[in-house]
């Protein structure tokens, strides 16, 4: 048993973080509720756990209140609303666009907005529920040619931190999940600004790229973040933030105490400035 319920709407639901962990929940006995643009079928898992999957797209807040809807329709409330889906835009600063940055913020942050708009009424309502949010590593640490992912999981931080202070009278918990490096999708789907495209930093940003992609096909499996996850649910008081992975719960404390110029010289040597510098590694 859990502090909150066991009605589960996750987003993201079909692949990576978020199809291991609708997996488990549901696994687990949770009535899972999962949504992205391709979401279809139901399956059913022992102890009466059933992942339904369900279609929205979560840049469209009409297709996001259709799927909230649907699922208040069925189950009358949600307990449990897990914002997972996400994407990353690439490119250097000088080569990103407002437009590029929109398509970032669109799923990353607005996508949470869209969500908490529709179901945090009914959380508040019945002074019960909690947010988990999917953070990133990336939004503690700035990381090169990643600007605008590293800004929306920044500004996912914030929004969760200020979520926790406005919610907590209401009996609404919020939390962060803060993985590294996972194995997913999302590297394959990763988007070059439009005219990040054709760079004019040439090796500098290949090398960039080429390590981040490296590190997350090389990176955990999904499996450990969503028992993460589980293990946050289980708790009254959850943590404001949760790292996934010893490397990363390092690397977030050296930021802690280490001056800032020196974790800007650590993150300059991770992503070296031409390919000769990836090889020699
Ligand atoms: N992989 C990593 O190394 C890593 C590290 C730290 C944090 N994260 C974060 O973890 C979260 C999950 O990413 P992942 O690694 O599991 O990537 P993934 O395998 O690519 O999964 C992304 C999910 O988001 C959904 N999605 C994307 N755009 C959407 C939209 N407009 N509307 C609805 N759903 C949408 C996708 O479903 P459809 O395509 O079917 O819509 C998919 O289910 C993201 O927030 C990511 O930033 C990942």
């Amino acid at each position: 048993m859990n502090p909150y319920g066991n009605i589960v709407l996750l987003t993201g639901a079909s692949s990576g973080i978020g199809n291991a962990t609708a997996k488990l929940l549901a696994k687990e006995g949770f009535s899972v509720y999962g949504l992205s643009r391709r979401g279809q079928g139901r399956t059913e898992f022992t102890d009466g756990g059933f992942l339904q999957m369900l279609a929205a797209d979560l840049t469209d807040e009409g297709s996001v209140n259709a799927a909230v809807s649907h699922v208040l329709d069925i189950e009358k409330r949600i307990d449990i609303l897990i914002n997972c889906a996400g994407n990353g835009v690439c490119g250097p600063v000088e080569e990103c666009s407002p437009k590029d940055a929109l398509l970032q913020l669109d799923v990353n942050y607005l996508g949470i907005i869209r969500m908490l708009n529709a179901v945090l009424p009914g959380m508040r309502e019945r002074q019960k529920g909690l947010i988990i949010n999917i953070g990133s590593v990336g939004g503690i640490f700035a990381i090169p040619f990643q600007s605008l992912y590293s800004s929306s999981k920044f500004a996912v931080e914030a929004l969760t931190e200020c979520l926790r202070i406005e919610l907590l009278p209401y009996g609404v918990r919020a939390a962060l999940i803060e993985p590294g490096d996972i194995k997913t999708g999302f590297t394959g789907s990763r988007v070059y600004a439009k005219r990040a495209q054709n760079s004019s930093y040439g090796d500098k940003f290949a090398a960039a790229i080429a390590q981040m992609e490296h590190d997350e096909t090389h990176g955990m499996d999904p499996i450990e973040v969503a028992k993460v996850i589980y293990s946050v649910i289980k708790r009254k008081n959850p943590p404001v933030r949760v790292v996934v992975g010893f490397t990363y719960k390092l690397l977030v404390f050296l930021k802690r105490v280490l001056p800032s110029r020196l974790i800007e010289k650590i993150l300059t040597l991770m992503y070296p400035n031409s390919k000769a510098g990836i090889e020699k590694k």
